[in-house]
């Protein structure tokens, strides 16, 4: 009789529910013999004899009581002096902490609006409990291309009870971050990601996508791998390397037709005439823009003067001859430099400001034209231009694109030049893919930045650079999804990205934090539980918590995600 009670379905009881419990948490006493079994993130449910609701719950934590050895009590002097307490006769137990997830219906999970009763029975949750949680079939073995597994369930990894965690990429036109600190295991997650995205076959995204473009800014050379070896993600019919020019790399060749190697020229068209006189007096000035207003106005004014441009640079104009093509004015640095002096010497321009933006312009050449050579000379020779990027999203081809900002790649590039750079890719995305909207067209990019803090800084506590990356960041941030465009931040230090930005993320992979940052973390992503706040800053590499709209689960979750596929990276020097 006793057994019987303590089986169902060949499931054996685990403990009894204990008196206070209410709708959301509840205490447990295992068996002796389970007191061993359970482990915390344990998945449990509770058989109650109220009204036969199941109750789906997580453990969160366990305590062991022993009455010897309590505070003050009887033994304390025994102990005191050395004596070990009669074991056998004491009076021990185990007291597990529930969370309750909810009520288990065919349906899925309901919200309980009652708790259980002292007394009700808990066993270890099936897989076929935690079947209604997922939106397919599980014992298929089977996720469908809408899902990208991550990793597993922490805790039910083991071939018997294995449960998989998943990202659901039916909401990837959502922004995800990727927080922890240094070796938590943040480029393993995104790498894991990618690889995941580069593996799918089944076309159900918007615009049908087979897979979802990507352009990473790789500050560390984490994702060369798929350069040197494009067969990790085959679903990308070309993985592109883009480096800046005098680096390293250019001695690398590539290794396979499916990778493509260039250098960094981008399409300054892509920024207005005020926000390129703002990227070149705030380089000039070392990202300050105050008190350097008057030359801020008189050069934009000056590069918004299109009549006049188009008289003084007749060979500057875009192809179809309308619009004037500011790649080629900023190369014609001799007869910029003329121009202000015509103004200055007809009292246009106050001398001092004319004397600073002729540096600033000088300095923004030598830069960006002489030294790095991003700059082309006409807009139609940038790598990174429209047909670019209408290129690597194009729905039937889409392509894996990395801005090497590694040292290989950039060698000796300062991170003004980088930013540069990002800023001035992400209004280009941001300029084609409102075109894309207005037109009807359904595209998709996954744009992921490794180091995030240093493209989208909050200055108030981490003052880097200058701001043109963090303004556009924060448009795509605020505005982005609604076009197909969404942002993979990856970061060490949260609390160092602009919290606008930050606050625009909805769905957080958690990985080992510094307790300093930890109520940073929990107010972005919308609080957490306490015991998963405890547990932030102790977590081994690859362990994290997945929480927010990509999660499928309700409720922030424990995933062990997986390792990326082991492709030791080597460069390919020619030698010759
Ligand atoms: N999922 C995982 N499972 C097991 N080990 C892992 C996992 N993820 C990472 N590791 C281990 O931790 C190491 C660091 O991982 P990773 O480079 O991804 O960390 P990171 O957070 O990106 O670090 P950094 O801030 O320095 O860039 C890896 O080399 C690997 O040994
Ligand atoms: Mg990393």
């Amino acid at each position: 009789m006793e057994n019987e009670l303590r089986q169902i379905g060949g499931r054996k009881q685990l403990g009894y529910v204990l008196s206070r419990s209410r709708s959301d948490y509840a205490y447990f006493q295992p068996l002796k013999e389970m007191e061993a079994l359970i482990k915390e993130g344990m998945f449990v449910v509770i058989i109650s004899r109220n009204e036969g609701l199941t109750y789906l719950a997580e453990i969160t934590g366990i305590s062991h009581y022993n009455e010897y050895y309590e505070k003050g009590e009887i033994w304390a002097e025994a102990l005191r002096e050395g004596f070990p307490p009669p074991d056998e006769i004491s009076r021990r137990y185990t007291v597990a902490a529930l969370r309750i997830l909810g009520v288990l219906t065919p349906q899925g999970l309901r919200n309980p609006d009652k708790p259980p009763l002292p007394g009700d029975l808990v066993y270890p949750a099936s897989l076929n409990d935690l079947q209604s949680l997922y939106h397919y079939d599980l014992s298929s073995g089977q996720t469908p291309a809408r899902f990208i597994e991550i990793g597993k369930i922490y805790g039910y990894e083991s071939e018997e009870l294995k449960l998989p965690a998943l990202l659901d990429t039916n909401n990837i036109n959502m922004h995800f971050a990727v927080i922890g600190t240094t070796g938590s295991g943040k480029s393993n997650t995104m790498g894991r990601i990618i690889e995941m995205l580069g593996a799918r076959s089944g076309i159900d995204l918007p615009g049908g996508y087979k897979t979802i473009p990507v352009m990473i800014v790789d500050a560390n050379g984490d994702y060369l791998d798929y350069f040197e070896n494009p067969e990790l993600v085959k679903s990308y019919s070309k993985v592109k390397r883009l480096y800046f020019e005098g680096s390293e790399a250019d001695n690398i060749r590539s290794q396979s037709s499916k990778a493509e190697l260039k250098r960094i020229k981008i399409d300054l068209n892509a920024l207005s005439p005020s926000e390129i006189s703002e990227t070149i007096i705030a380089i000039y000035h070392s990202g300050k823009l105050e008190g350097a207003e008057l030359q801020l106005n008189y050069l934009s004014s000056f590069l918004s003067d299109i009549e006049r441009l188009k008289e003084q640079f007749p060979l500057c104009m875009s192809n179809n001859n309308y619009e004037v093509d500011y790649n080629c004015i900023i190369n014609k640095i001799d007869k910029l430099k003329e121009l202000i002096e015509e103004d200055r010497k007809a009292n246009k321009v106050h001398s001092s400001t004319a004397d600073a933006v002729i540096r600033a312009v000088a300095n923004f050449h030598e830069l960006m034209v002489k030294k790095h050579n991003i700059i082309p000379s006409h807009g139609a020779n940038a790598e990174i231009n429209d047909d670019f990027v209408d290129d690597i999203t194009n729905p039937k081809d889409p392509k894996l694109v990395i801005l090497d900002f590694s040292t290989e790649g950039a060698t000796g590039v300062d991170l003004t030049v980088k930013q540069f750079v990002v800023g001035n890719v992400l209004a280009l995305l941001f300029k084609k893919f409102t075109a894309y909207r207005i037109q009807g067209v359904n595209r998709l990019l996954l744009f992921v930045i490794e180091e995030a803090q240093n493209y989208a800084p909050n200055t108030q506590v981490y003052p880097i650079g200058f701001s043109l990356a963090k303004k556009i960041l924060a448009s795509v941030a605020t505005q982005g999804r609604k076009f197909g465009l969404c942002l993979g931040l990856v970061t060490q230090r949260p609390s160092y990205v602009d919290p606008i930005v930050m606050s625009m993320m909805n769905t957080f992979i958690i990985h080992r934090v510094a307790p300093g940052d930890i109520k940073f973390v929990s107010t972005v992503t919308g609080g957490l539980p306490k015991y998963i706040e405890r547990r932030l800053t102790y977590m081994e590499p690859g362990l994290a918590v997945l929480t927010g709209q990509m999660n499928v689960f309700p409720y922030p979750i424990f995933v062990k995600v997986d390792r990326r596929e082991k492709h030791k990276y080597s460069s390919i020097v020619n030698n010759e």
